[in-house]
């Protein structure tokens, strides 16, 4: 929770408040996203065909992408799309490599070879330290496929599909526990585009079926930016009680989390930094879709409330980087101060939000990038591992007093609904070992801000900075223009501290 005062005359000021908590952290909104689109799964997470073998383990993943992923203890990854999963049949993917069908790719115009399908993905996780979680295929898949999936994965009786993953040396069940309902069937780019109504229909059927099957299933409805009638016709129709008495209580909805989509980008600094603030606002909209679909359908207030999964965020600008080319961003300054604002919209929303996924996790709108002899970390990789590491319990009060942009926005209506002060400030306690992290964008091209900070106690802080020559810097020429810069501040002597232009910077100080 931030409050904001906008202050023309007097210096800016950021009060934080560290033992006035508010939300728990979902410590999933740290998630990321591995489609097969691109060089995301071949050549950037598995690349067994690399001339380098020392950059590959013996099963064909990179090394050196598991090596800056695993510091980061990313919880889950979706996979595998995205929109590829229109017309991917889980089946091709398993078994031995020889017999694997090669397929037209329809989503993006390639060929799926299927040497990378669910086995390899739930070794990939078991060496990444993180859990799966898989999108089902609503466009050209079918109900029996879905169930055969979760049975594949999950089955832990004397079954055909589990005496397959069996047979197929993986003796253990892989306990999947996140399935996504479909991914954007909304899209006219989808194969098999739903009305509301139709995808409603399907997904409330599908979602009986797999929690008989496996009820102890995490169920993902596929919604749209959160605040779109899609969303509310979806919600209004799945968001209702089982009605089956053998799952149990039967007052509990079927779905556990609807999920929700939005990239932001512009050419334009105060554009492309402002962007992420329309997050909030879907965020904030399509909670109260929820409360109104748990109303209307006469629910109980219940723990078992669906929270959001935003399951696709980042910078991206689909004609600077299209989709069918690969994706591959090169970001700037611009761009890495825009993640960070993101990553504050999903903290200061952390009460409605039980995971969110940067899309996508290698060289496909990444952060990471790979090429046949290492690793690039884009500048917007450096706001993501700060988060991973140290936002993390509860979010905590602040107030901000700073004057404010009044420029254009993209999407115009974040003026309408959003104030657009020159800093954006989150705040966490955590938990278990007192630390109190502050993550302050100073989205100012020409004006360091010298703010009085309150709430310190006169901690010695530790200061973690990113920042660069000019918002147009990248990492992709070969240099690293940008990275994290780090230095003490004590805080006791009650200066002020100076927030440079164009920066995002990081205080973190024990309070114990
Ligand atoms: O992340 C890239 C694509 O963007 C995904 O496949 C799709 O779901 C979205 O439109």
């Amino acid at each position: 929770m931030t409050t904001y005062t906008p202050s023309k005359s007097s210096k800016p000021s950021i009060s934080i408040f560290p033992n006035h908590k508010f939300s728990k952290i979902d410590r999933n909104i740290y998630s990321g996203f591995t489609e097969h689109m691109g060089r995301c799964i071949y050549g950037g997470i598995y690349d067994p065909s690399n001339p380098n073998k020392h950059l590959t383990t013996p099963e064909g993943f990179r090394k050196d992408v598991l090596e800056a992923l695993r510091p980061l203890s990313i919880p889950v990854f979706r996979y595998p799309g995205g929109n590829f999963c229109a017309t991917y049949h889980w089946q091709d993917g398993i078994g031995p490599l020889s017999q694997r069908p090669s397929r037209p790719e329809l989503a993006w115009g390639a060929v799926e070879t299927n040497h990378f399908g669910t086995d390899e993905f739930m070794s990939w996780c078991d060496a990444v330290k993180a859990e799966p979680y898989l999108c089902l295929n609503f466009g050209t898949g079918t109900l029996d496929e879905a169930l055969a999936w979760v049975e594949y994965c999950n089955g832990t009786k004397d079954t055909y599909w589990a005496n397959l993953r069996r047979a197929n040396g993986h003796a253990a069940p892989y306990n999947v526990k996140y399935w996504a309902l479909g991914n954007e069937m909304w899209g006219d780019w989808q194969l098999n585009q739903m009305t509301a109504s139709a995808y409603a229909d399907r997904a409330w059927q599908w979602a009986k079926a797999l929690k008989l099957l496996d009820p102890s299933i995490v169920l993902i409805l596929c919604g749209k930016e959160g605040p779109t009638s899609w969303d509310y016709q979806v919600l209004k129709h799945c968001l209702r009680p089982a009605g089956l008495s053998d799952l149990g209580e039967t007052q509990t909805p079927l779905i556990d989390m609807h999920s929700i989509h939005l990239y932001t980008a512009s050419e334009d600094h105060y554009e492309n930094v402002t962007g992420p603030l329309a997050a909030g606002r879907s965020i904030e909209v399509c909670s109260s879709l929820i409360d109104l679909a748990f109303v209307e359908n006469g629910l109980p207030p219940t723990q078992n409330r669906p929270k959001i999964c935003f399951d696709e965020w980042n910078v991206w600008s689909p004609p600077r980087a299209p989709g069918s080319k690969g994706a591959e961003e090169e970001y700037t300054l611009s761009d890495a101060l825009a993640v960070a604002v993101w990553l504050n919209v999903l903290v200061r929303n952390a009460k409605d939000l039980g995971m969110a996924c940067i899309a996508q996790s290698v060289n496909v709108i990444s952060p990471l990038m790979t090429t046949e002899t290492g690793i690039v970390k884009q500048t917007t990789w450096f706001p993501y591992e700060l988060f991973c590491r140290y936002m993390k319990g509860h979010t905590v009060a602040v107030h901000l007093e700073c004057d404010e942009y009044t420029g254009p926005t993209k999407p115009k209506w974040v003026r309408a609904t959003k104030e657009t002060p020159w800093m954006d400030v989150s705040a966490t306690v955590d938990d278990d070992e007192g630390y109190v992290t502050v993550c302050v964008v100073n989205m100012h091209l020409e004006m360091d801000l010298s703010t009085k900070i309150n709430g310190t106690a006169g901690a010695n802080i530790h200061v973690f900075s990113i920042t660069g020559a000019n918002d147009k810097v990248t990492n992709m020429a070969g240099k690293e223009e940008v990275g994290i810069k780090e230095s003490e501040w004590d805080s006791s002597a009650n200066a002020e501290f100076v927030f440079p232009r164009c920066s995002i910077t990081m205080l973190r100080w024990n309070q114990k």
